[in-house]
């Protein structure tokens, strides 16, 4: 896959140092942006990275909708946990403050940053396959910066690794985490959620495998939790209990805690 690294048209001679700066960390080649068109570029390179004076944006050949960190979904989420506490993942997963939570499957990094919120004493990692997507959305986690103090600083103690979360897992000692998070990707489309179908373009689609449950399950010593579509069959198929049940998604965990199997 070529992946190469430009600026936006305007302001580029300001925006090249930080776009050569990002090409070399990541690894991909830097391209000057001239005054050639997107689409123009895109005919050299199967992934352009386009920095711009907020953002850095990802395009794919012949995908219209550019992909870009923002927190979207998880700045009202943190609103509502700020006023009373709750929130639907939070729940599932029973988290405690100092919880060491593995988010297996990172994408937009909403859930990631509520998991970080939760857990202010505790760690959060983030797992993303896709190594393009994990550099854009670490990026966006260490720069980003939300007039929500709690939000911005839940996003600066995220562990973003660019891992697939089965290699990842069989690595890892027995009960080394708290929780382990899977949300992989749904194969129908969701209407509401716009981020995720901008992501689609970019993420990895495989469904969840059983060495990944079978791993997560060792290490996690207190809970496994999945998200998926209400009616998906991964649920009874994997032994998750379906908890709290959402417009476009539920909840379903594994109790790994003593006592439990
Ligand atoms: C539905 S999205 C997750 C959205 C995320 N929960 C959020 O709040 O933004 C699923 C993400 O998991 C990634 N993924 C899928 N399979 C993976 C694997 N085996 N290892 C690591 N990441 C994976 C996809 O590339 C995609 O970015």
């Amino acid at each position: 896959m070529e992946v190469a690294v430009t600026t936006a048209s305007k302001r580029r001679e300001i925006l090249q140092p930080k776009a050569m700066e990002l090409a070399k960390e990541w690894g991909y080649t830097y391209v000057p942006r001239e005054r050639h068109s997107i689409d123009k570029m895109l005919e050299d390179s199967d992934i352009l990275v386009v920095v711009k004076a907020t953002r850095v944006d990802l395009f794919k050949k012949g995908q219209k909708e550019a992909f870009y960190f923002h927190p979207s979904g998880s700045h009202l989420r943190a609103l509502e946990i700020r006023r009373s506490g709750r929130d639907p993942l939070i729940k599932a997963a029973n988290i405690s403050p100092d919880d060491k939570i593995v988010d297996c499957t990172l994408g937009l990094g909403s859930d990631a940053i509520i998991l970080s919120v939760a857990t202010p004493k505790g760690q959060v990692i983030g797992l993303e396959s896709v190594p393009y997507t994990a550099n854009i959305v670490k990026h966006g986690l260490q720069t980003y910066e939300s007039e929500l103090d709690e939000l911005t600083q839940a996003m600066r103690r995220i562990t973003v690794q660019t891992y697939d979360y089965t290699e990842w897992l069989i690595e890892q000692p027995t009960n080394s985490q708290d929780i382990i998070y899977f949300d992989p990707m749904f194969h129908e489309q969701v209407a509401s959620s716009n981020g995720i179908n901008a992501l689609r373009a970019f993420a990895n689609g495989e469904a969840l495998s059983e060495a990944a449950v079978l791993h997560a399950k060792r290490v996690a010593r207190k809970r496994v939790v999945l998200k998926d579509s209400y009616h998906s069959p991964v649920f009874d198929h994997f032994g998750f209990e379906k908890i709290d049940r959402q417009a476009s998604h539920i909840y379903g965990v594994i109790d790994c805690s003593e006592g439990s199997l």
